[in-house]
């Protein structure tokens, strides 16, 4: 495939992924695209005409999205929805990201989950997320949608940072630091994300596939090795996420199985320890 559009390529997921695709990689972002205005995509993609296209656009401010679902679900939903009708007229694939959000109610089993396991999201952000990679998977015959989870990279999120880099700043500044221990799951490195998201294009394996890091923790244990790794002395407690008082609901548990992903790869993701080892090696602590 010649030239692949990387859709929000200046994001932690975008900026690996063309970093992977090297020449092929066809990168654009806000503002020559807007994913929320109708029409801003399209015209750049009729454009541009690449040969596959990768969504890693999200609105994905998960608390806010309780106050207001119709944006998440402009972005997350319905332009997804867009995409997926853009591709099928041009029969170019399409792979979208998606997220273990759309897990987490009541009737969800606590083992890893697999692509089988029925969706039930618990929040406005993983149900935009969930209507997103539905239209997608509907309309595109030649579509990969990946869900993954927890993810940090080297270009933290603009206006958000993710988790790796909160608790390296607050490790520095505080003695003390309260995570929640009640929310299971795979924080996954964007820099082995990508390649496997690649792999998979490049082998057109058209479907539904989770891949995230390999076994699992509470954002607690999470912080603990990251606070362990850069050396610091910051003592991490363990808290419920009741204490949070956040708007949206998150899953108690969205561990998902990435055996489908291993079946046609070969391969799975590192440990997540090992993953995060590798990422504050490249990443540097000051
Ligand atoms: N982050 C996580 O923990 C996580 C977990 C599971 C799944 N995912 C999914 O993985 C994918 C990639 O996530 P990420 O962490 O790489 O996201 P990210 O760092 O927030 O990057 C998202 C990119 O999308 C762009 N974007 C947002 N709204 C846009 C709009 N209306 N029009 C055009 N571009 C827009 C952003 O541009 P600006 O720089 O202009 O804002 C940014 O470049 C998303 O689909 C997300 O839902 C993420």
């Amino acid at each position: 495939m010649s030239s692949i559009a990387v859709i929000g390529a200046a994001g932690q997921l975008g900026t690996d992924l063309v970093r992977v695709l090297g020449s092929r990689a066809l990168p654009v972002g806000r503002p020559a695209v807007d994913m929320s205005v109708a029409g801003s995509a399209e015209a750049w993609l009729d454009e541009h005409r690449p040969s596959a296209v990768i969504n890693c656009t999200a609105y994905n401010l998960v608390d806010q999205a309780e106050k207001e679902p119709e944006a998440a679900i402009a972005v997350n939903g319905l332009a997804p929805r867009r995409m997926a009708l853009w591709c099928a007229a041009a029969n170019v694939p399409l792979v979208h990201i998606s997220t273990d959000y759309v897990f987490g109610g009541a009737e969800t089993p606590t083992r890893p989950l697999s692509e089988d396991d029925c969706p039930a999201p618990v929040s406005a952000y993983g149900t935009s997320k969930l209507v997103g990679e539905q239209f997608v998977r509907a309309i595109c015959p030649r579509s990969l949608v990946v869900r993954t989870c927890g993810l940090y990279g080297l270009r933290p999120t603009r206006g958000k940072g993710n988790f790796v880099e909160t608790m390296l700043r607050l490790s520095a500044e505080r003695d003390e630091l309260r995570v929640v221990n009640d929310q299971r799951c795979t924080p996954t490195c964007t820099w082995g994300l990508a390649e496997v998201v690649v792999e998979l294009l490049d082998r057109q394996a058209w479907g539904l596939y989770h891949a995230t890091d390999e076994g699992d923790c509470t954002w607690y244990e999470f912080t603990k090795e990251i606070v362990q790794l850069a050396a610091r002395t910051t003592r991490v407690i363990p808290i419920e996420s009741t204490e949070l008082k956040q708007p949206a609901k998150r899953p108690t548990y969205s561990v998902l199985s990435s055996a489908k992903m291993q079946s046609v790869l070969g391969r799975l993701l590192p440990d997540w320890r090992t993953a995060l080892a590798a990422h504050l090696d490249r990443r540097g602590i000051e």
